[in-house]
């Protein structure tokens, strides 16, 4: 992992201080991270049968436009049956339900990126079914947003630089916190909460890296794709489901983000379903992008270095 320097504490939805800001992130504070964590073993649970975790995924597949992608008769219950098996430790999956008191958008974020990630892994992935622990990676992929301040996190005005900094270190923080409970820093999803902003052409944060690791790609798009049409604090109308497709599509032809993935978001978004490899993407324009968009905009008057 590249060198980097904390700007924010990290630290667990318990409130257990990780790292302090200012700490860099080496050879040494990785290995710190594993050992760290004396406990021995975490319990695992699956994480559809926690009661309200289940009810409040399906209620966010419910609504447009994911009513009708996810309009799928028998594939829809293979796939609930398959998100069924997916199984996350003790400490993760409390995080997880920790966001729903703490960041109500992020929690449902996180729960419809799952889904739709796992959804897109189907028709991606061959036999996806093998692959349950990089299913797992997505409803992790923002756990670090536990580590920015709601002052941050929920703010309608452009960010100072010191606050985009701390709100865009949540994707390492997520690879810390993620590392830590699972005692492994190359675990799936730890390496797909690290590299969910990052792009196919390195032009993504927080490295720069150039993105090629079929599973975080697709939720890179899925992630995209549900923040366009969500309202956000930073942006007060969504994109309408038109626009937020020609985004990714456009994305996708500048090798930002996985075609693949995108053509399949495309396809279900069609009502006869087509099938995503007979999709030709096209640079037809005919939406129009909500007028007031504060996302990753700097203050005007920012005075902080
Ligand atoms: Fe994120
Ligand atoms: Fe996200």
């Amino acid at each position: 992992m590249p060198y980097l320097k904390l700007k924010a504490d990290i630290f667990t939805y318990d409130k257990k201080t990780l790292f302090h800001a200012g700490t860099e992130i080496t050879e040494a504070a990785l290995k710190d991270i594993v050992s760290l964590n004396n406990t021995k073993h975490f319990k695992s649970y699956t994480l559809m049968q926690h009661e309200s975790i289940k009810k409040d995924l399906i209620g966010c597949i419910s609504q447009p436009p994911y009513q009708w992608i996810f309009s799928l008769g028998d594939e829809y219950s293979a796939l609930l049956k398959f998100m069924g098996k997916v199984q996350l430790i003790q400490p993760v999956l409390e995080t997880v339900d920790f966001l729903k008191h703490y960041d109500i958008y992020t929690y449902h974020h996180t729960l419809t990126v799952f889904t739709l990630s796992t959804l897109v892994a189907s028709y991606m992935i061959d036999n996806y079914q093998d692959h349950i622990s990089e299913v797992m990676s997505s409803p992790t992929h923002d756990i670090g947003k536990i580590c920015v301040p709601l002052s941050i996190l929920q703010k309608s005005d452009p960010l100072t630089r010191n606050e985009l900094d701390v709100l865009e270190q949540h994707p390492v923080s997520g690879y810390l916190l993620l590392s830590h409970y699972n005692k492994d820093t190359d675990n799936i999803a730890a390496v797909v909460a690290r590299d969910h902003h990052e792009k196919r052409n390195g032009t993504g944060y927080p490295y720069g890296i150039h993105l090629d690791n079929p599973i975080s790609e697709i939720v890179v798009v899925c992630d995209i794709y549900d923040a366009l049409i969500s309202l956000r604090p930073y942006r007060p109308v969504p994109y309408d489901n038109r626009t937020a497709l020609e985004v990714i599509t456009e994305m996708a032809m500048r090798n930002e983000i996985n075609a693949d993935a995108v053509k399949v978001l495309i396809g279900l978004n069609r009502k006869d379903k087509p099938d995503h490899r007979k999709i030709v993407l096209s640079k037809e324009k005919r939406g129009t992008p909500p007028r007031l968009n504060n996302y990753r905009k700097i203050a005007e008057d920012d005075s902080s270095t």
